[in-house]
């Protein structure tokens, strides 16, 4: 009995990562309706994203800041796909909302869950430009999980937060690495003047922003839309960090 209990119980277990392959496979046809608005948290270990928390945890993050915007945010775009994983976990978490993607790379197996993807580099305006005229723009959520170099993210978040909707979320995962004591060659010059960290470290300072990689009328824009700003640190070995830029609503 004890036997064929272990038996059974073992069948089971390869039964369920038998199904977790198939979700994360890039042969899936389709995200199933039985994943659609389940638990954020549960969502990122069943499509093995690196935002899950046994690796950057930026989801316990992502938890407290859209939960409540579930039923009320209706486009979203997260720069960097790889394979796919984080785009279908917002495909099924918001049900109703249009996912966007932007990657350098083609993504044909995340286009075909009903996922928009575009080719475009992040530090390059007139990609981003082209994907705004096609797309439409107007975010509810944006999230950066692109190359993480200092241009890259500085340049996006100076373009593409004129296309955030008010009291939207702008999120930019991994600033750890503006720091070349745990992260080397992302583009950190030797004295750190043009990090990304730095940018929102002396925001705190005298809530102006300076950016070597944006144009005047960029920071000017994020210097009166800014409602506030999050810095995110885990104490972990990766050192995680994430900042969280909120839109404000209305001037
Ligand atoms: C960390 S992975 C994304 C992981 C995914 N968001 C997830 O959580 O499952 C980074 C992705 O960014 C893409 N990438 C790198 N440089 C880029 C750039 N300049 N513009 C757009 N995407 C870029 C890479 O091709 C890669 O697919």
């Amino acid at each position: 009995m004890k036997k064929a209990l272990t038996l059974l119980t073992l069948l089971l277990a390869f039964a369920t990562q038998a199904q977790l392959n198939e979700l994360r496979s890039p042969a899936l046809e389709e995200l199933p309706d039985s994943l659609h608005k389940r638990d954020l948290i549960e969502l990122s270990e069943i499509f093995n994203t690196d935002k899950q928390p046994s690796f950057h945890n930026f989801i316990e993050l992502y938890n407290r800041h859209l939960t409540p915007l579930q039923d009320s945010a209706h486009r979203l775009l997260e720069i960097g796909i790889f394979n796919g994983a984080s785009h279908k976990m917002w495909k099924c978490y918001f049900d109703s909302a249009e996912v966007y993607g932007i990657d350098i790379k083609q993504k044909p197996w995340v286009e075909k869950l009903g996922i928009h993807t575009y080719l475009a580099d992040q530090a390059n305006r007139e990609h981003l430009q082209t994907f705004i005229d096609s797309s439409g723009g107007m975010f509810d959520v944006i999230i950066d999980d692109g190359g993480h170099y200092m241009d890259h993210q500085q340049v996006s978040l100076g373009f593409l937060f004129q296309h955030l909707n008010e009291g939207g979320l702008y999120i930019i995962e991994d600033v750890h690495t503006s720091i070349p004591a745990y992260y080397k060659g992302f583009g950190q010059d030797s004295t750190l003047s043009n990090t990304t960290l730095k940018v929102f470290v002396d925001y705190l300072m005298d809530e102006s922003i300076e950016s070597v990689y944006m144009t005047e009328a960029e920071m000017t824009y994020l210097e009166t839309w800014i409602e506030y700003i999050e810095i995110y640190k885990r104490k972990n070995s990766m050192h995680s960090t994430a900042v969280v830029i909120r839109k404000k609503k209305k001037r």
